[in-house]
């Protein structure tokens, strides 16, 4: 995972960076797999298992579970053994459970910060209001971690902690998730596959928001 999103502009075949970016593919996966892991796996990673210490019998709640970062968060979690409740719409929640969702969330059904609480960490990627609304469904002594922005400057957080987060490089933490994915305990979901002549419709594709999963480029 290049260093984002500072020089990661572009979509290129072959690319040049620090070794540290670097972790060789596990060979039980196609690259198709290997190129959808990198970026959204290490946000999750960073986010539950770096900022939040996610542990056995933890509740988490991830918004946006089915989103490229959301189902790769959820089954992190999971495999440290948390209880995860996972947001979507009610179309996606075969998908959430399949992915190791306990509890599933109609976000546009019900607003989730009457149905949940009692929650150890929130993973915020939607960002706006999620960040407020979350600090209601945590425990004191909670974790809010966004990887978005939300403004909490007028929100009570005291007995609460909360962090913002941005990606980086880190070859230890994708050595561990390259471990997961070769030993079947994470793998992404392929929302779609285009060429990289098609990066623009890829795009537009990742526009709609609607996303399950990760886009890949291929070449
Ligand atoms: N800070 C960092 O280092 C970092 C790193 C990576 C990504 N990000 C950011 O994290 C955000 C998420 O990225 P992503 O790639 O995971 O997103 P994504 O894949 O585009 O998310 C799409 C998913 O979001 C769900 N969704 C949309 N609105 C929702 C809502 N209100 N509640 C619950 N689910 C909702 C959709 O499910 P439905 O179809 O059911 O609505 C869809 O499955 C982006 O803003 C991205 O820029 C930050």
């Amino acid at each position: 995972m290049l260093r984002y999103p500072f020089g990661a502009g572009s979509h290129a075949e072959y690319v040049a960076a620090p070794s540290r970016t670097f972790v060789a593919k596990p060979s039980a996966i196609d690259h198709v797999q290997a190129g959808a892991l990198p970026l959204a796996a290490l946000t999750a990673w960073q986010a539950l298992v770096d900022t939040a210490d996610v542990r056995e019998g933890h509740r988490v709640l991830i918004h946006a579970a089915a989103g490229g970062v959301g189902h790769l968060a959820v089954q992190i979690a999971k495999a440290r053994g948390a209880y995860v409740i996972g947001t979507a719409s009610e179309g996606k929640h075969a998908f959430l459970r399949g992915i190791g969702v306990d509890e599933p969330v109609d976000y546009r059904g019900v607003d989730f910060a009457d149905v949940v609480k009692d929650v150890d960490v929130v993973l915020d990627t939607i960002g706006g209001d999620y960040g407020p609304r979350s600090l209601r469904v945590l425990r004191p002594g909670g974790t809010l971690v966004s990887v978005v922005l939300s403004n909490l400057d007028d929100m009570d957080t005291s007995g609460v902690r909360s962090e913002t987060l941005l990606v980086e490089p880190d070859h230890h933490a994708l050595a561990q998730i390259a471990a997961l994915a070769e030993a079947g305990r994470l793998r992404a979901e392929i929302d779609s596959v285009f060429p990289l002549e098609e990066a623009a419709k890829a795009h537009e594709r990742g526009e709609t928001g609607r996303v399950t999963g990760k886009i890949v480029l291929t070449v």
